[in-house]
């Protein structure tokens, strides 16, 4: 469904920065794929640049048969509104809106009847874990909280493909593993794209699958099997490979 061709992006400037240099992957519908890559590797740019906040320098990104790069504003504007859903480390909830208010945003903007927002948070809100808080604020409510408000947002339009950068970036070990389920979860039973962009070994290995790129170029990719213990391990080897922030991930056991 996805597929990134030959992508160069350049950011010109003070400094010229090649952040990724001619970048080849596909992503098939229903996957859940890990992009792990050291710090300045180029992970954000390349999601910039699948949600189209941003253009390559060269190459070509296509979605679903469909090269975004060819599509006017409006379409690209409607394109991102209904096919991508986005899940940022810090949540990025509006403060001055109730949980239920911040969910139900892509359709209010998109101008959807009200039954249906009703239906589909109401479905959302079980299945999160969030009834008993939509009234309430971003600011009264948990990290994972946060977290899973922001997934039920992201999906309340069935998105195609979810784009996610480090989600479990501010959450303690346990509202991590919550909410890596809950991707996992929707991921197999919607069929639901995922994307996401992770420092976290014990994250990654909840994908089916994990890309490494290195200085913005693909260095490895490595696809899960049935234990997530035997993944994990294989995903630090390659980390210790890559070389950078590896660190000593190398003693920790999966919980
Ligand atoms: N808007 C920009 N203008 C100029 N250079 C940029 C811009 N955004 C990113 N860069 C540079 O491009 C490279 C890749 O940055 P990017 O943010 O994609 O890295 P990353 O892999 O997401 O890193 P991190 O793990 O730290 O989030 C870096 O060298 C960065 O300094
Ligand atoms: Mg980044």
């Amino acid at each position: 469904m996805l597929q990134i061709q030959e992508v160069t992006k350049v950011y010109e400037g003070k400094v010229t920065t090649r952040a990724l240099n001619q970048l080849s992957f596909e992503v098939e519908k229903g996957e859940f794929v890990a992009v792990m890559g050291p710090s300045g590797s180029g992970k954000t740019t390349l999601l910039n640049l699948i949600s189209m906040i941003d253009v390559p320098t060269s190459g070509d990104i296509v979605f679903n048969g469909k090269r975004p790069r060819q599509l006017n504003s409006k379409e690209l504007a409607y394109f991102r509104r209904r096919q991508l859903g986005f899940i940022f480390q810090d949540f990025n909830l509006l403060p001055m809106l109730t949980v239920e208010e911040n969910i139900i945003l892509p359709l209010t903007l998109d101008e959807q009847p009200v039954e249906l927002m009703e239906d589909r948070l109401a479905a959302l809100a079980e299945k999160l874990g969030l009834e008993n808080i939509l009234q309430k604020r971003p600011n009264e409510i948990s990290g994972g909280q946060a977290q899973r408000t922001a997934i039920a947002r992201a999906l309340i339009h069935s998105p195609s493909l979810i784009l996610a950068d480090e989600p479990t970036g501010n959450l303690d070990s346990n509202a991590s593993r919550e909410v890596l389920e809950l991707m996992s979860q929707i991921n197999q039973e919607k069929q639901t794209t995922i994307m996401m962009v992770t420092h976290d070994p014990i994250a990654a290995s909840y994908c089916d699958r994990v890309i490494f790129i290195k200085d913005g170029e693909f260095f490895n990719e490595i696809y899960g099997d049935e234990r997530r213990q035997t993944f994990f391990q294989r995903i630090l080897n390659v980390l210790s490979l890559l070389g950078g922030q590896v660190g000593d991930f190398s003693t920790i056991r999966l919980p």
